[in-house]
């Protein structure tokens, strides 16, 4: 065995403590293995012992050697040091429960800001430095209007509890979001129509109505002003505020938007298996740098599917490095099909089919096939279904513009019970690194309104006049924008 060897070396045991060898060597100093006090009084730990001899039956140069020992003995000594204190010791066990715990059965909560993501850094400057800059530099194009007309996400509906009040900046404009104390949602302009206080920044929910947090004019969700505490008088016609239309549907409460103040012209579909059986996984959030209608576009990008998507997530996100041949190895295949629903009644809705299919070292592994059915569903919102080995489920995407070009991205995953928790996360990180490429895209892009297409194209031009029908004569654009104001 390594430890009845006679030559000389660093003891691995007093590299680390220093304390039971001779007090004439030092740290450094090469001794005999069998001249450590530490080891003659039986008192080496197991895992040091242990290690210790492993590095004994490693054949290395002697520089090599009293490196390793040195690592081996350092950790050795470490997780003896951990095993020999009760405390240091639960306190690891406890914490690697803990983390297994949250990796097997607590839901993801991924975000990315606006600079987080997708730029080229400039040395000397700090990401949000570089993202305002590539703001304020780029071309934007001969942009389509900004905010197109349908439902968007104002939260997620285990967001806003019974008797509470949200504060919401969507669509260049502030509203007050809030659930009775008998779970019906309201929204409305968040300026108080009095002296206009925010009504969400301390406005309180009693019973049916929210309390402005400045005097106290109370509003139900129709935007009446019911109450006025101080006074006597008439409540005048003017205290009333403006109310939005507001759905709850798939865990979301969304805001109707449309330019000519119509009312909602269709629904966002439920789907039932949400509310019954399915569980919910968690959810991914980006800031994008860009116009609403980029996002969307992409479902009918065929083309880009292939050249962006292909390499293996193991290339990662930068766009200078996922073409790596280091990485060839593993790739994914997307076999893509995007068509609108002709269906009177269905014009908002257009499908896109997908099976993803892996591939290793040129072998395509179709036991791993993810088939996917992304139904878009007016410009707000996607319901991305996949079945896979694992079961059934559903991305819901929503996409909403919080300014002309600076959207909100949301991934929610739901999946059916026979879906294990991390394979759920597995699948959510996974889109949203893929998400990643395309905003390294979408940050830096500008908006072209007559591209160059090929024939394998088409489908782009097919999407943009599908598209336009949410679009109508009062759209904003953003000319209309002026610096100190974007309401619309
Ligand atoms: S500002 Fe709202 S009650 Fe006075
Ligand atoms: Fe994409």
């Amino acid at each position: 065995m390594g430890v009845q060897q006679k030559r000389t070396r660093v003891c691995t045991h007093c590299l680390f403590t220093g304390v039971h060898c001779l007090p004439k060597l030092t740290h450094d100093t090469a001794l005999a293995w069998t001249d450590c006090t530490a080891r003659r009084n039986g008192k080496m730990g197991v895992v040091t012992t242990a290690v210790a001899q492993l590095a004994d039956m490693l054949p290395q140069s002697e520089t090599v050697q009293r490196e390793w020992e040195a690592v081996v003995g350092e950790a050795g000594v470490v997780v003896d040091t951990v095993m020999g204190s009760r405390l240091l010791f639960w306190t690891v066990v406890l914490t690697a429960v803990y983390l297994v715990y949250r990796l097997l059965f607590v839901p993801a909560r991924y975000r990315r800001r606006m600079h987080d993501v997708g730029y080229l850094m400039e040395p000397d400057q700090s990401r949000v430095e570089r993202a305002n800059e590539v703001r304020r530099r780029r071309l934007t194009g001969d942009l389509p209007p900004v905010y197109p007309n349908g439902w968007f996400q104002l939260c997620f509906s285990r967001d806003l509890k019974p008797g509470s009040a949200k504060q919401v900046h969507i669509l260049g404009k502030e509203f007050a979001v809030f659930r009775t104390e008998s779970g019906k949602v309201g929204c409305l302009d968040a300026y108080c129509t009095h002296l206009g206080a925010n009504l969400a920044a301390g406005g309180m929910v009693v019973g049916e109505t929210l309390h402005c947090p400045f005097h106290g004019w109370k509003f139900n969700c129709e935007g009446k002003c019911t109450d006025i505490p101080y006074s006597k008088s008439k409540i005048p016609e003017q205290a009333h505020t403006t109310s939005y239309h507001v759905h709850e549907v798939n865990g979301h409460v969304l805001l109707w938007f449309d330019a000519e103040d119509r009312d909602p012209t269709w629904y966002p579909p439920e789907l039932k298996k949400i509310n019954n059986g399915w569980w919910w996984s968690g959810f991914t959030r980006h800031y994008l740098n860009c116009h609403i209608q980029e996002v969307p576009e992409n479902g009918a990008d065929v083309a880009h599917l292939h050249y962006l998507h292909g390499p293996g997530l193991l290339s990662g996100t930068d766009l200078r490095d996922t073409h790596s041949s280091r990485f060839e190895f593993v790739k994914h295949n997307w076999y893509a099909s995007w068509a609108p629903v002709e269906e009177p009644g269905k014009k908002h809705l257009s499908v896109l089919n997908l099976v993803h299919r892996l591939s290793i070292f040129g072998h395509e592994l179709p036991v791993m096939d993810i088939k996917l059915t992304a139904t878009q569903v007016g410009p707000g919102l996607v319901y991305l279904e996949w079945s896979s080995f694992f079961g059934t489920g559903v991305f819901v995407q929503t996409l909403t513009p919080v300014e002309p070009l600076y959207q909100e991205l949301t991934h929610t995953i739901y999946s059916s019970f026979t879906v294990p928790q991390i394979v759920s996360k597995f699948y959510l990180i996974g889109e949203a690194k893929q998400v990643e490429r395309d905003v390294m895209v979408w940050n830096n892009k500008m908006y072209r309104k007559n591209p160059v297409l090929v024939k394998e194209d088409k489908l782009i031009a097919q999407h943009r006049r599908w598209y336009s029908q949410f679009y109508s004569e009062n759209s904003p654009t953003l000319s209309f924008k002026k610096d100190d104001d974007l309401s619309w």
